[in-house]
């Protein structure tokens, strides 16, 4: 786990090279004018990054979450916003990886890993957002169909998606009124409001999602009736995961970006790296990209050992987008007044960061799931 292998070597530096040819060219230029480009993701599908975990008997490489680790993180040095792309689109694949009959793998899956269809995850709404359970989206059953109405809101790929994970009550209030399905994004019913101008993190699409008597057949409905929310928490367990490793890309670009400015820009004749105020900087921005890693992965390598990992996602979540904001921001102090023009991508780091703490549940929701492992922890002994 301190060392990646061979293999993981090898992937990380295809991970890499993909980014660099086909994210790296463009990547200003997105975040600029909020675009989200398609045959980015496609590309990215086309080097195996689409489907890391997923079964390889489904279309996916049949790796682990480390290794999905590894590769998040070499795109998200290059682009936040292509790497959340890359591990929003895994949400729909680790809910049918585990819970899809095997009807709705054959149908998505393989397309899904391969880039060829986009994935999206409609959980939050207008008034639902860290209080998923009392979400107000309904799936009314009608025959051999449901009928969806209600409005998703903040949802990544929101009007880009080929298919969408939407949870929807089907029953009575909470957690166990909640299903989840599959929504085609072809379907009748189905439109797109506003897209969100936002602050960073500005070529991964966020839009508002509309369900108007939208039919899906009944095939679509992935698990049980009651299953959604279950499905949707375990889903984002993974996803914590996923943000943590896209925050360590981050704060890694941000380091190094910093550490060769600082080595390269003298003042009083002297590389400004040998000023301890900024040597130490430096320094405690690198111990902050060790230790998200270590937890990072360490969450990681829970998951594919089957372990209990829930509470860890949690706090590598936590610690890695932490670190990703304090350590960009640290990257625009080293660069001084240049690190806050366009000049330089320090800026766009800090600004995707700091909706890293917000995402797949805020960094106080994974306080909440922390503090309640704890209580169950101790609360037992
Ligand atoms: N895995 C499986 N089941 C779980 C679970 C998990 N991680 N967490 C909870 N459950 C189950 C519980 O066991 C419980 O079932 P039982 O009663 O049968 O035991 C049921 O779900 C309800 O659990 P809670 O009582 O803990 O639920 P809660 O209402 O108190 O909520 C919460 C807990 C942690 C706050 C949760 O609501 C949460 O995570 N909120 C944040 C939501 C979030 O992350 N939203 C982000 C959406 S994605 C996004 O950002 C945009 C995008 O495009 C990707």
């Amino acid at each position: 786990m301190f060392v990646l292998s061979d293999e993981q070597k090898a992937l990380a530096d295809a991970a890499r090279a993909a980014s660099l040819a086909h994210v790296a060219p463009t990547a200003r230029e997105d975040d600029e004018r909020e675009l989200f480009r398609k045959d980015i993701f496609r590309a990215l599908g086309e080097a195996g990054l689409c489907g890391v975990p997923t079964p390889e008997a489904w279309g996916g490489l049949g790796l682990g979450y480390l290794d999905y680790a590894v590769v998040l993180e070499e795109i998200a040095k290059v682009s936040a916003s292509y790497a959340v792309t890359v591990a929003v689109n895994g949400l729909p694949q680790v809910i049918l990886s585990q819970l899809g009959t095997d009807a709705q793998r054959a149908e998505w899956l393989p397309r899904l890993a391969a880039g060829e269809a986009l994935g999206a995850f409609a959980l939050s709404e207008p008034s639902s957002g860290s209080d998923a359970a009392s979400l107000r989206a309904t799936a009314v059953r009608d025959g051999d169909h449901y009928v969806l109405n209600g409005t998703k809101f903040w949802i990544t790929h929101g009007g880009y998606a080929d298919v969408y994970v939407v949870m929807a009550r089907t029953g009575g209030p909470g957690p166990k009124g909640i299903g989840a399905f599959l929504v085609a994004g072809d379907t009748p019913g189905l439109s797109f409001g506003k897209k969100e101008e936002k602050m960073g993190m500005r070529a991964s699409p966020t839009v508002e999602v509309v369900l108007e008597n939208a039919r899906v057949h009944a095939s679509q409905l992935i698990g049980g009736e009651s299953e959604g929310f279950r499905c949707a928490m375990s889903a984002l367990d993974s996803g914590r995961i996923t943000i943590g490793a896209t925050s360590v890309g981050l704060a890694q670009a941000a380091l190094d970006a910093a550490g060769a400015y600082a080595c390269q820009r003298k003042q009083f004749d002297t590389q400004i790296i040998d000023f301890q105020g900024v040597g130490f900087m430096l320094a405690d921005m690198a111990c902050r990209v060790e230790t998200a890693r270590l937890l990072v992965h360490k969450a990681a390598w829970l998951r594919d050992q089957k372990l209990p990992y829930s509470h860890v996602a949690a706090m590598a979540k936590c610690v890695a987008t932490d670190a990703a904001m304090s350590v960009t921001t640290d990257a625009v102090q080293v660069f001084g007044g240049y690190g806050y023009t366009r000049e330089y991508p320090v800026e766009r780091y800090m600004r995707d960061a700091k909706v890293m703490q917000i995402v797949e549940g805020t960094n106080q929701v994974q306080r909440v799931v922390i503090a309640r492992h704890l209580k169950r922890h101790y609360g037992e002994a």
